[in-house]
């Protein structure tokens, strides 16, 4: 007998998982993303996304397939995103064809008992709208708003969950200023011009998906990082800490949630009004540790410099910290707002599954321990389902709970994936399942 209690989840707490299109359709030609990776030294492994997890073809129906897998390990939801420039081919176009697709993958997950959360803009652009300067282009928010009723309008009896943007500031930060995708520009300027337009287009795409599906949950989806000074009592950590979590977390929040936009560089952008959002979205991938650096101005001067003792991620991604801790004060900040709280994204990138079966137990344990203690977490979407193809780290990464071969298509489970269908169907944490899956991590979940 063990003397360890299960974290037990609300009995409607939705388990699922998260993809996007362009990491999953396959022959997205049509954006921004797909002619990026085309050009040579984009990619760190120079792949590009092809067929990626081959989701697009109906009549190969892979990824009909993946759902009666999702089905059996007992997934709620699923999240996936519409590519814009499959249902908008053209400025004056719209493709019925793809909507339908969309609607057969919709009704697909119906069918099995998966309810879909989806994303309308995750990272990828027509190249019609790149062309047209994309998110630094005058128009785009009514552009993106007319492309969202579309949609909505089309799939709203299929969805009732839709995410607006997914990171808008990972988007404007990698684009804009890291220079690391299309428009690969390194610009303070555009970056926060891109970040004013994206908190624009989000409250006013909720508003129109509420005129037209009034019972509709709608969210933006917001990257959490939390942001610490390396140095606790350092006074120019402390400063840059607070520039970074200021220009990276609380302007956008504020423009969405609080309706004052404050982007500096970016005068331009009406307040937009508060939002009505009914959900909020967290990403989480970690902890930064900030250390005041004169050599890093593309990071207002903060480097991030993992604390000895942290834990960290694999090569290629061997900055990045494991913190499940971090997630609990991502998910107290933000169910501060007052609205509930879906994990839309977390995950690690871990070919072998030797460490993803700690770190999805020690993840969901925070996000149990988070309800437990009051917050409103109505789900939890693990980044990804099968592996998928990982923008400029290509096919380098893989996160998923199935493993991918994406030459051959061919899916091979790992151990992760049973573990997420033994939680899922106790629906709670028990001494067993981490004696079974994890057995290091017995007295980090049970104990905290
Ligand atoms: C998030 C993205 C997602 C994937 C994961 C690893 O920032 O939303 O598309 O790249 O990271």
């Amino acid at each position: 007998m063990t003397r360890y209690h299960p974290l037990e989840f609300p009995p409607d707490f939705l388990w699922g998982a998260a993809t996007a299109s362009h990491q999953n359709e396959g022959n997205n030609r049509n954006n921004d993303f797909w002619a990026w990776e085309h050009l040579p030294g984009k990619i760190v492994d120079g792949s590009i996304s092809g067929l990626a997890t081959d989701w697009w073809d109906a009549e190969r129906g892979r990824a009909e397939a993946d759902f009666d897998r999702a089905e059996a390990m007992g997934l709620k939801t699923m999240r996936l995103s519409v590519e814009w420039s499959r249902v908008q081919p053209a400025p004056n176009r719209r493709d019925e064809a793809a909507i339908d697709r969309y609607r057969q993958l919709l009704l697909a997950l119906h069918q099995r008992g998966i309810r879909p959360m989806v994303t309308l803009h995750h990272f990828t652009n027509p190249l019609w709208l790149a062309e047209q300067g994309g998110w630094l282009d005058d128009d785009v928010v009514g552009k993106f708003v007319d492309y969202a009723n579309y949609v909505v309008q089309k799939l709203g009896d299929l969805c009732d969950l839709w995410c607006t943007i997914n990171e808008p500031m990972v988007y404007a930060y990698v684009s804009h200023l890291r220079g690391e995708w299309s428009p690969g520009a390194k610009s303070f300027g555009q970056t926060f011009r891109v970040a004013a337009a994206m908190a624009q287009a989000h409250v006013a795409a909720a508003q129109a998906i509420h005129q037209f599906q009034p019972q509709a949950g709608v969210g933006l989806v917001k990257n959490i990082p939390v942001f610490d000074p390396a140095r606790p009592r350092h006074p120019l950590d402390r400063l840059v800490t607070g520039w970074q979590d200021r220009l990276f977390n609380q302007r956008i929040l504020d423009a969405v949630y609080k309706g004052h936009a404050k982007f500096p560089l970016a005068a331009k952008a009406a307040n937009p009004a508060p939002g009505h959002d009914d959900f909020i979205g967290i990403n989480y991938y970690g902890p930064h540790s900030v250390r005041f650096d004169l050599r890093e101005p593309f990071t207002l001067f903060g480097k991030n410099v993992a604390p000895p003792q942290a834990e960290m991620w694999d090569a290629p991604w061997a900055d990045r910290q494991i913190d499940p801790a971090g997630l609990r004060r991502a998910i107290k900040r933000m169910a501060a707002y007052g609205k509930p709280v879906y994990i839309t994204e977390n995950g690690l990138a871990d070919p072998a599954d030797t460490r993803r079966p700690r770190f999805l137990l020690t993840h969901l344990a925070a996000v149990q321990r988070a309800i437990a203690a009051g917050a409103d977490v109505r789900g939890y979407y693990y980044w990804t389902f099968v592996d998928n193809y990982e923008w400029v780290e290509g096919w380098t990464t893989p996160f998923g709970l199935i493993a991918l071969n994406p030459e051959t298509q061919a899916r091979t489970p790992r151990k992760s994936a049973a573990l997420y269908r033994d939680l899922i169907a106790a629906n709670a944490i028990t001494p067993e399942i981490v004696e079974q899956y994890a057995p290091e991590a017995i007295a980090e979940i049970f104990e905290a």
